[in-house]
C-alpha cells in the first residue's frame, strides 16, 4: 500500500476510537450523574429543614415559600402570552429575589438554585421574543424539576404524613391497647385463619375466626378517621368492602360451606381493602421508620 493510504487509515481510525471513547465517557458520565441521583433519592433529607416544618416551627415555611415562589414565576409565562411585557419583567425581578431568599433556607441545598439560567431567562426576557424567552425559561423549570424530583416525595413523607405508629387501637378481642401494626398482625391472623380452617373442613374455626376478623376490621375502620377527619371513608373500608365482609359471613353460614366460594370473597377482600390501603399508604409509612432508624443510628 502506498503511503498516504496508510496515514488515511490511521487518521480514520484515531478519529473513530475518538468517537467511541468520548461518547462512552458521556455514557459513563450520564450514568454517574443518576446514580447520584438515585442515592441523592435515599440520602436523609439536610437536618436544616427541621426548623422549617412543625413541630419547630408553627407552620411548613418551607412549603408556603414555594408556593410563594410560584406565582411569580408562573406569572411570566401567563403575561408573556398575553403580550404584556412589561408585567412578565415585573414578575420576573418579584420571582428572581424570592429565589435567591429560597435559595437561602436550607443552605445544604444552596448549590442547587443555580442562578446562571435564571439571569439568561431575565437577559432574553429584554427582547421578548417567546420562543427564546420559553426555551430559557424551560431551563430555570429543570432546576426546579431535578430538585423536586429527588427531595418532594422525601420532605412530604417526613414532614406531611402522619404517624401510623402514634395510633393506639382498642383490640374488640382482647381489651388490650395495641399499636396499628399489632392490629394488622391480628387482623391477618383472623383472615387468614378463616381460609385454612375452610380448608381444613373445620365449619365452627372458620365461623370463629372470621367473628375475629369482622370485629378487628371495625376497629381498623375506626382508625382512619385519626388522620382523615370525620368524613366518611370511601374505598377500602366503605359500604362496598363492607358487602363483601358480611357475603363472607353467610358463605360461612351455610349449612354446607362452600371453599371455593370463600377463597373468590377471600380474595377480593385482599385486594379491594388490604392491598390498595397498602398501595397507597405504605411507601410513606415504611420509608419514615427507616429514615428514622437510620437517623437515630446516625445521631449516636
Ligand atoms: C433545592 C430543592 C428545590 C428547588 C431548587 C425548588 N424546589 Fe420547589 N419544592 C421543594 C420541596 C422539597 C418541596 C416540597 C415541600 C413540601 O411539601 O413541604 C417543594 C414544593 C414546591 C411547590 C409546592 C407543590 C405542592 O405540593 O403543592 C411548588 C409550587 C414549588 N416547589 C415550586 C418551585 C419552583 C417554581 C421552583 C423553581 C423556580 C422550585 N420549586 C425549586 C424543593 C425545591
Ligand atoms: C396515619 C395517618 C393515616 C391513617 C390512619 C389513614 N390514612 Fe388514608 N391517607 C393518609 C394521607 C396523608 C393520605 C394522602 C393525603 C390525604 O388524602 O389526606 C391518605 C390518603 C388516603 C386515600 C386517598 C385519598 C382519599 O381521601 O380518597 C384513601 C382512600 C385513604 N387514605 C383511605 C384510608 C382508610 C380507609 C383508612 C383507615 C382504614 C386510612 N386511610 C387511614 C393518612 C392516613
Ligand atoms: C389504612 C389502610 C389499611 C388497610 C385497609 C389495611 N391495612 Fe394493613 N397496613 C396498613 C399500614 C399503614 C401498615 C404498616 C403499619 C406499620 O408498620 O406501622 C400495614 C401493615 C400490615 C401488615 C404488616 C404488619 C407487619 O408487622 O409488618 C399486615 C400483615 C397487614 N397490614 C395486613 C392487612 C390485612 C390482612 C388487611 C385487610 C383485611 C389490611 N392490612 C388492611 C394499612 C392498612
Amino acid at each position: 500500500m502506498k503511503k498516504p493510504i496508510l496515514l488515511l487509515i490511521a487518521i480514520l481510525a484515531v478519529l473513530i476510537f475518538g468517537l467511541a471513547y468520548s461518547s462512552s465517557q458521556a455514557q459513563k458520565r450520564e450514568r454517574h450523574q443518576q446514580e447520584e441521583a438515585l442515592n441523592a433519592l435515599y440520602a436523609p433529607l439536610p437536618s436544616s429543614l427541621d426548623a422549617l416544618y412543625p413541630p419547630q416551627a408553627e407552620q411548613p415555611i418551607f412549603l408556603f415559600r414555594m408556593m410563594e415562589m410560584a406565582t411569580p414565576y408562573v406569572g411570566i409565562v401567563v403575561d408573556l402570552f398575553e403580550n404584556d411585557l412589561q408585567n412578565a419583567k415585573n414578575n420576573f425581578e418579584r420571582f428572581k429575589a424570592q429565589y435567591v431568599d429560597v435559595s437561602k433556607l436550607v443552605p445544604e441545598w444552596k448549590k442547587s438554585y443555580l442562578l446562571d439560567p435564571v439571569e439568561e431567562l431575565g437577559e432574553v426576557l429584554k427582547t421578548g421574543d417567546q420562543d427564546e424567552v420559553m426555551a430559557a425559561y424551560e431551563k430555570v423549570g429543570n432546576i426546579c424539576h431535578d430538585c423536586h424530583l429527588v427531595n418532594m416525595v422525601k420532605v412530604q413523607q417526613k414532614f406531611h404524613w402522619q404517624d401510623f405508629r402514634t395510633i393506639k387501637v382498642k383490640d374488640p378481642l382482647t381489651d388490650e391497647q395495641v399499636d396499628f401494626r399489632l392490629l394488622m398482625q391480628y387482623l391477618v391472623t383472623n383472615f387468614i385463619g378463616i381460609s385454612v380452617d375452610t380448608i381444613e373442613g373445620q365449619k365452627e374455626n372458620a365461623q370463629q375466626q372470621f367473628q375475629g376478623f369482622k370485629a378487628r376490621f371495625q376497629a381498623m375502620k375506626d382508625t382512619c378517621e385519626e388522620c382523615h377527619a370525620t368524613e366518611e371513608r370511601k374505598y377500602y373500608v366503605d359500604e362496598s368492602v363492607q358487602a363483601l365482609v358480611d357475603e363472607m359471613g353467610k358463605a360461612l353460614n351455610k349449612p354446607s360451606v362452600d371453599p371455593k366460594e370463600v377463597e373468590t370473597l377471600a380474595q377480593r377482600i385482599g385486594m379491594e381493602s388490604c392491598f390498595k390501603c397498602h398501595l397507597v399508604h405504605l411507601p410513606a409509612a415504611m420509608v419514615k421508620y427507616q429514615r428514622e432508624k437510620w437517623e437515630n443510628i446516625n445521631r449516636n
